[in-house]
């Protein structure tokens, strides 16, 4: 039925009071299971101190080597879960396994795919909590809002079907694995189950300043992941609006400053032209590496992408350039909307063109 997962880091004294604690009350209601303790090769002996409850009870203990971190961990336990059903919990006895039962019915019921142990239900809370981390977690939990509407998403007490994690990629970064399960299992029927978050009485807490700009971090992935083209319209607006700066600064100087206004006789190109070609060039560049690196996940050939971007950005450009030549002498409210229209199109243009072209994800 169950396997409960316990990451632990350095949890010698906690980790024999809560597997005992897990399967007084597995057995007081009848639960196959097992606990799977996955230990970053603590120095405090918690992987021999886990190892010797495998006497007593159904524990099997993995230490691991490399990539420290708490979501890795759970990671590696999910993939040597046996049962349908993998639980975690912290092994510091923040989370109270007494609720595992109603935690695990609906699942086994069918009436649910997740559940989760949540302080922000009626009948869930936590004991003497400092306002500093309270507004902490509150500040993160309503950051996570657009991404599920689950009330506690920071709870790292949860479980879920095992056949739901199938072929789904679970990033081994960020602390917050609960969320990063909700978001991309895309989960609908959960159930959050009151609990009172306990502080730890042994040990001391893993969760420092870098896992809070690693949250951050987190977020930004997965709102990525759920709103991808928002996400990218987003960014590509603001690097679009970025590299207005040397444009229009380059016309200037190369216009004014360096008197091109001059060459507006003759030549192919006027000069009004040239400097427009300038700060364009520049522009586009700039855009080019900075959507590169911040909008779109495409890999592949860079100096292709680089080509089909100058082409699409230039393209956008000269019909915006036409469009307003057509627009320019009339002066009426409706000449104004038009430009409105045009530039709209012209953004269209270049961030449709980037996103289905220039920075195309070849499918496999
Ligand atoms: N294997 C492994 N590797 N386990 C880790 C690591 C790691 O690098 N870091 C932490 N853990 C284990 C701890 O041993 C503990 O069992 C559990 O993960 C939670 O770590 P804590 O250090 O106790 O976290 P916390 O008390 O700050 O955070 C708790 O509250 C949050 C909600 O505010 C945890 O329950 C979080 O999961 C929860 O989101
Ligand atoms: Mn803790």
């Amino acid at each position: 039925m169950l396997s409960m997962i316990i990451p632990t880091y350095n949890e010698v004294e906690n980790i024999p009071l809560i597997i005992k604690r897990i399967f007084k009350v597995m057995e007081a209601n009848g639960i196959e299971g097992e606990v799977l303790v996955v230990d970053d090769d603590s120095k405090d002996g918690t992987a021999a101190a886990a190892r010797k409850m495998a006497k007593k009870y159904p524990v099997r203990t993995i230490v691991r080597k490399k990539n420290r971190g708490l979501s890795p961990a759970v990671i590696r336990g999910f993939k040597e879960a046996k049962y349908d059903v993998v639980g975690v919990i912290d092994a510091d006895l923040s989370h109270p396994p007494e609720v595992i039962p109603d935690m695990l019915n609906p699942i086994l019921k069918g009436e649910m795919d997740f559940t989760l142990g949540s302080r922000y239900v009626e009948g869930g809370g936590m004991d003497n909590w400092p306002l500093k981390r309270q507004i902490i977690s509150g500040g993160a939990t309503m950051m996570a809002y657009p991404l599920h509407k689950i009330k506690d998403p920071m709870s790292g007490y949860f479980m879920v079907r095992k056949s739901l994690l199938k072929g789904v990629h679970l990033n081994p970064k960020g602390y917050k694995i609960a969320l990063e399960v909700l978001v991309k299992c895309n989960i609908k029927r959960y159930k959050e189950v009151p609990i009172i978050f306990k502080d730890r009485q042994y040990g001391e807490s893993k969760l420092n300043w870098k896992e809070q700009v690693n949250y951050l971090i987190h977020l930004q992935r997965l709102y990525k992941h759920k709103y991808t083209t928002l996400y990218q319209l987003f960014f590509f607006l603001l690097i679009g609006g970025i590299g207005m700066a040397p444009d229009i600064a380059l016309f200037n100087l190369f216009y004014h400053g360096l008197h091109f206004s001059s060459m507006d006789y003759g030549l192919i190109f006027t000069g009004y032209q040239i400097a427009h070609i300038i700060g364009f060039t520049v522009a586009v560049t700039q855009n080019f590496f900075l959507n590169k690196a911040f909008t779109f996940d495409a890999k592949g050939n860079a100096t292709m992408q680089y080509v089909k971007f100058f082409i699409v950005g230039f393209t956008a450009y000269v019909f915006r350039s036409i469009m307003m030549y057509v627009f320019v002498d009339q002066l009426d409210v409706w000449a104004t909307v038009a430009q409105i229209v045009v530039i709209i199109l012209a953004v269209a243009i270049n961030f449709l063109g980037s996103k289905f072209w220039a920075f195309a994800v070849k499918k496999k």
